[in-house]
């Protein structure tokens, strides 16, 4: 990787140099994208301390008596249902009962895995009929606690439902089950010159129905757009069994409500998703990323404006981290910065497209401009396969780092981008008034770090803890989400409500809206079995 650190002598001999076709400091990358970003299972947080039961770690919960509780003749039905090793039971259902994070618990006894729609079909009749209460599964890499039971609830997991059904390489849409991993999917498709247009840190085990339950928002949201454009279709099962085959494949479809909007983003509360169509865009054949430091949360919003204006229609990802998060990712991760110097925030930038010459000169020229202009300290710019996927792990390794911590509070939320960052150093100040200074000795405290989608409006603040505790939790919340509510933010930018939010949904929904969904989740899921203790 090239580096050269920032003055106006030297940004000024880089961009003779550069127009000269020589290679200082910035050089042209000379990378197509690889076909896949390495993307390895996500790594669950290790398991030394105990997980709570979550109806221990809120006492103040109760089970819902209207639910049945699962008797040896339903047991008995579902054996004949389903298949052999479709029934999990006893300790083998454990890992289905803890979140990924390892906060929740439920203590679900039984994990059905289907592996067709009508198997799906038969199970939601007969929880239905028995008013037997459901969570579904995908790859159980949810961040708010949505996709584990609080009590007994049985797991509905699609994991067995993991086949490509079909794709059309003229219009690019691919048809596949709910419990397809997002990266085999986008393997898929590279084979045919085509790109899934998600991507997300947790690709290596996340279904695609999961992302769809959840709108996955991820890192090519900013180039192709959120789940409510890409998915052209949605097939699920209500639960009363009823089977909705909305597998559209048209890009325009005007007749009557669009309902398979409501499946996108609804964490499994109005049906169980068992098939989607999305539309996959072409591959593109040239990828840049550059890596840069700023000094200043002003400087990457001038980084931003400019790359939207400089870069244009090559730009396809614009994250951002702070000095504290590159720091805990290269301490607890290895995922070390390529820079020599820190810097107060880091940037990374990606392009994508069909020619090399035109994006490299586009990308050249935007970082000599930043540069020139002392927007940007220092930087560096991928030269092969490698080094891309090495800075790429470098800010997708974030999450997993802080895991590894103990505990982490996540915020993921959505603020006007001219205060995205003050809620990172609010949150430092307010924890230390309350007596929980950041890395100190006897405070639980052991980091608070922003990082997140910048060119979507969406900030990742993450508090990680030596243990998850009650009075860091009190601290935090709600003050977090009133301060949000006051800039008209979003409480939840991309990883949903869950579990773990369900009581501040009414900091960025009104009364009307949220008894709209109520009465929709009425009549979607009269008998509430659709999992329930979450979202609404
Ligand atoms: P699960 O975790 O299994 O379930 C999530 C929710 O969806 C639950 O409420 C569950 O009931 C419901 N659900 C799952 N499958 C179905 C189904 N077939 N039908 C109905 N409901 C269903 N999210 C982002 O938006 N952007 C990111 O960049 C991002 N990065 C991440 C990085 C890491 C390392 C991790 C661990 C998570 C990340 N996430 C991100 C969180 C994200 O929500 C998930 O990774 C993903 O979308 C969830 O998919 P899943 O299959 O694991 O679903
Ligand atoms: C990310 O952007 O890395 C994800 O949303 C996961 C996270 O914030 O932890
Ligand atoms: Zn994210």
């Amino acid at each position: 990787m090239h580096t050269m650190r920032h003055s106006q002598r030297i940004g000024l001999e880089l961009a003779k140099a550069a127009r000269a076709g020589l290679r200082a400091g910035w050089a042209t990358g000379r990378t197509a994208r690889p076909a896949v970003r390495a993307g390895a299972r996500w790594y669950s947080a290790p398991g030394t301390q105990t997980v709570k039961l979550t109806a221990e770690s809120y006492p103040q919960l109760e089970r819902d008596t209207r639910f049945a509780r699962v008797t040896a003749e339903d047991m008995a039905a579902f054996e004949a249902m389903l298949g052999a090793g479709q029934v999990v039971t006893g300790a083998d259902a454990e890992g289905y009962n803890i979140d990924t994070m390892r906060k929740y618990k439920g203590q679900a006894s039984v994990v059905l895995r289907p592996r067709t729609t009508e198997e799906v079909a038969a199970i939601m009749r007969h929880c239905h009929a028995r008013r037997l209460a459901v969570v579904p599964q995908g790859g159980n890499t949810g961040l708010v606690g949505g996709s584990v039971p609080v009590f007994d609830e049985i797991v509905v997991s699609l994991a067995l439902m993991n086949s490509v059904r079909a794709f059309d390489p003229v219009s690019g849409v691919l048809e596949v089950d709910a419990g397809c991993v997002l990266e085999t999917a986008d393997q898929y498709v590279a084979e045919h010159g085509y790109i899934f247009p998600l991507d997300l840190g947790a690709k290596g085990s996340c279904h695609i129905g999961g992302n769809v339950a959840t709108n996955a928002g991820g890192l090519r949201l900013l180039r192709y757009g959120s789940l409510h454009g890409t998915v052209l279709g949605v097939e699920a099962v209500l639960a009363d069994g009823t089977v909705v085959n909305g597998m559209s494949r048209l890009r325009k479809d005007n007749t009557g409500y669009d309902l398979k909007q409501l499946f996108i983003g609804s964490e499994g509360t109005l049906g169980v998703i068992t098939g989607v169509a999305v539309l996959c865009p072409r591959r593109s054949a040239v990828v840049n990323v550059a890596f840069f430091g700023l000094e200043s949360y002003e400087k990457v919003q001038q980084a931003f404006v400019r790359a939207k204006g400089e870069l244009q229609e090559i730009l396809s990802a614009f994250e951002f981290m702070d000095q504290e998060a590159v720091e805990h990712v290269g301490k607890m991760s290895g995922h070390l910065s390529p820079l020599d110097d820190k810097h107060r925030f880091y940037v990374l930038v990606e392009t994508s497209g069909s020619n090399r010459e035109h994006d490299e000169d586009k990308l050249q020229t935007y970082l000599e401009g930043l540069m020139e202009n002392d927007v940007i300290a220092d930087g560096v710019l991928a030269q092969d396969e490698t080094q891309l996927r090495s800075l790429w792990n470098l800010r997708e390794g974030i999450p997993e780092s802080l895991a590894k911590s103990g505990g982490v509070y996540k915020y993921d939320v959505s603020i006007p981008l001219n205060e995205l960052y003050q809620l990172v150093d609010d949150t430092r100040t307010h924890l230390a008034e309350q007596g929980f200074p950041t890395a100190t000795e006897g405070s639980p405290v052991v980091n608070v770090v922003g990082y997140g989608h910048l060119g979507d409006g969406n900030l990742h603040l993450n508090v990680a803890v030596n243990r998850y505790n009650k009075a860091v939790e009190a601290a935090l919340e709600p003050w977090v989400y009133e301060w949000i509510q006051k800039r008209s933010g979003s409480i939840s930018a991309e990883h949903g409500v869950g579990f773990a939010k369900k009581n501040y949904l009414h900091y960025s929904k009104d009364q009307g809206m949220i008894d709209l969904m109520r009465q929709l989740k009425v009549a979607y899921d009269p008998q509430g079995i659709l999992n329930p203790y979450k979202y609404i």
